[in-house]
C-alpha cells in the first residue's frame, strides 16, 4: 500500500468514528427513554472469561435416552454453525441491543423477555414505529430440537429465521445489508466478532449464526420434574403426582400431542380452537387445504412464565387452556385425529370434562416444568444491564 493510500483510509477511518460517535450520542438519548428494560450501560459487560455455552451439549441421561428425541436431534444440528463461548457471548449482545431495529428502539428481547422464558407477556408484541405482532410471541428453550420455526413452520432451521424479525418492518425493519453496515462502525463488537469468527468483519450469515448460537444454547434440562426423573419422583407432593398421571395416564391424550421428554410436537396440529380461523396457521406456508388451523405445538416447558397462551395469545391463563380441552374442543375438518373421539382426522372432538380438582391436579404438575436457574441465568440476561 502507498503511503498516500495509507493517509485516505486513516482519514476516512477517523470519519467514520467521528460518524460512530456522533450516532452513538444519539442513541443514548434514546435508549435513557427505555432504562427499565434496557439497562444502564452503553456497552455491553462481557466477563473476559466467557461463560461457558458450549455445556448446552452436555443433555442428561432421559434426554439423550429419549428415542424420538435423539433422532430429531440427529437430523437437525447443525455442523457449520457449533455453539463457541465466545459466538454464544456475541449472540447475546445482538440479542439485547437495539441497534438491530431501524430507530434503535427495538430489541429481540423487547419481545422475548427472559423472566418469561423469552416470551412476551403482551398478547401481541410491539415492534417498531408502535407496531403490533399478530401473533403472540413464542418463548423459547431446547431449541436445538426445533427444525422448523414459527407457528406455521415456514422456516426451515434457526439460521434461516433470524433475518425474519430484523428485516420485517413491523418487528425491527432494517435490511441485513444496513444492519451489517452499522454494525461494522460499532467499537464494542470487533473484539468479539475477533474471538468469535477469526477476523473482524461483520457479515449477514455471522450476524445469523452468533445469534443462533446464543438461541440454541438456551436450554432448560433442570425443572423439579426433571429431578424428579432422577430420584423417583419423591420430591413430588400427591397433587403434582396425581397431575402427572392425568397427563401420561392417556385419557387425557396431553402427551399425545406434546410428547417426548421435551413436551412438543415437531409437526404442527390441529387442537380445535375454531370451527373458523382467522390466522390461517400452517395454511399460510404451504398452501394445503389439510394445513388450515394447524400451529406448531410448543413446548409445555416453562409453560408457567409464557401466558397469554396459544398463537394468538387468547387464552391469559393456564386454567383458561385446560378449560378448551375440557369443553371447548371445537369441530373442524383438519381437527387433529389425536383429539377426536374416533381417532379420525376431523373426527368428533375430545372432550375431557375435567373436574375441578383434576384441573388443580394437573396444573400443579404443568408447574413442575418450570426452571428458575434457566430465567435467572446471568450468561442469558442483559449485558448492557448487568
Ligand atoms: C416485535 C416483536 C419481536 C421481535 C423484535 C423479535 N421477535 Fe421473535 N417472535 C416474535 C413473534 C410474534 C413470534 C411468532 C411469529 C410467528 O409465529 O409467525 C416470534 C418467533 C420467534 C422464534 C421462533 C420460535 C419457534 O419456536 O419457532 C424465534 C427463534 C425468535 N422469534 C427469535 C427472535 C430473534 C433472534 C429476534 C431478534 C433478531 C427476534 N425474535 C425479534 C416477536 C418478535
Ligand atoms: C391434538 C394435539 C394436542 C393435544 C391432545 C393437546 N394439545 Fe396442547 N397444544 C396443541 C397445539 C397445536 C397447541 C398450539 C395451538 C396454537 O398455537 O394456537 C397447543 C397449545 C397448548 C398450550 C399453550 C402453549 C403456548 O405456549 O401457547 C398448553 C398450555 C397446552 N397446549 C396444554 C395441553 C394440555 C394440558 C393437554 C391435555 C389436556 C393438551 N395440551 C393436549 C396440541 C395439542
Amino acid at each position: 500500500m502507498t503511503e498516500y493510500n495509507k493517509l485516505v483510509r486513516v482519514g476516512i477511518y477517523i470519519i467514520c468514528v467521528f460518524i460512530l460517535m456522533t450516532s452513538c450520542k444519539k442513541d443514548v438519548g434514546q435508549e435513557q427513554e427505555l432504562v427499565i428494560e434496557f439497562g444502564i450501560h452503553d456497552t455491553p459487560q462481557i466477563p473476559e472469561n466467557y461463560y461457558d455455552y458450549e455445556n448446552a451439549y452436555i443433555v442428561p441421561e432421559h434426554f439423550n435416552t429419549d428415542p424420538l428425541l435423539t433422532l430429531i436431534y440427529a437430523n437437525i444440528e447443525p455442523e457449520n454453525n457449533p455453539i463457541t463461548n465466545a459466538g454464544a457471548a456475541l449472540g447475546r449482545v445482538l440479542f439485547y441491543d437495539q441497534k438491530l431495529s431501524i430507530n434503535n428502539e427495538i430489541a429481540c428481547a423487547s419481545c422475548h423477555i427472559q423472566e418469561h422464558a423469552f416470551s412476551d407477556p403482551r398478547q401481541n408484541s410491539i415492534g417498531v414505529f408502535g407496531q403490533m405482532s399478530d401473533r403472540n410471541s413464542m418463548g423459547f428453550q431446547n431449541l436445538k430440537y426445533s427444525r422448523r420455526m414459527f407457528r406455521d413452520l415456514r422456516i426451515n432451521g434457526l439460521e434461516n429465521q433470524i433475518e425474519v424479525p430484523i428485516q420485517n418492518i413491523a418487528e425491527m425493519g432494517i435490511s441485513m445489508e444496513d444492519l451489517v453496515t452499522k454494525l461494522s462502525g460499532v467499537a464494542y463488537y470487533s473484539p468479539l466478532v475477533q474471538d468469535a469468527f477469526g477476523s473482524q468483519e461483520w457479515t449477514a450469515e455471522r450476524i445469523s449464526f452468533a445469534l443462533s448460537q446464543f438461541i440454541r444454547s438456551i436450554t432448560t434440562f433442570n425443572s423439579k420434574y426433571d429431578q424428579g426423573i432422577q430420584n423417583g419422583f419423591n420430591n413430588f407432593s400427591e397433587m403434582e403426582l396425581a397431575g402427572k398421571e392425568l397427563f401420561f395416564g392417556g385419557d387425557f391424550r396431553c402427551n399425545h400431542c406434546h410428547t417426548t421428554q421435551n413436551f412438543f410436537s415437531p409437526q404442527a396440529m390441529n387442537n380445535g380452537l375454531d370451527t373458523m380461523y382467522v390466522d390461517q396457521g400452517q395454511f399460510l406456508a404451504t398452501g394445503e387445504v389439510s394445513d388450515i388451523g394447524l400451529f406448531k405445538v410448543p413446548s409445555l416447558r416453562n409453560i408457567a412464565l409464557t401466558a397469554p397462551y396459544m398463537h394468538d395469545g387468547r387464552f391469559s391463563d393456564v386454567e383458561e387452556v385446560l378449560e378448551h380441552y375440557s369443553i371447548g374442543v371445537q369441530p373442524h375438518p383438519n381437527l387433529n385425529d389425536r383429539i377426536t373421539v374416533e381417532i379420525t382426522t376431523g373426527g368428533s372432538p375430545f372432550l375431557i370434562n375435567m373436574t375441578d380438582q383434576e384441573k388443580i391436579q394437573l396444573i400443579a404438575f404443568l408447574n413442575t416444568l418450570t426452571d428458575l436457574e434457566m430465567i435467572s441465568d446471568e450468561k442469558f440476561a442483559n449485558p448492557f444491564y448487568y
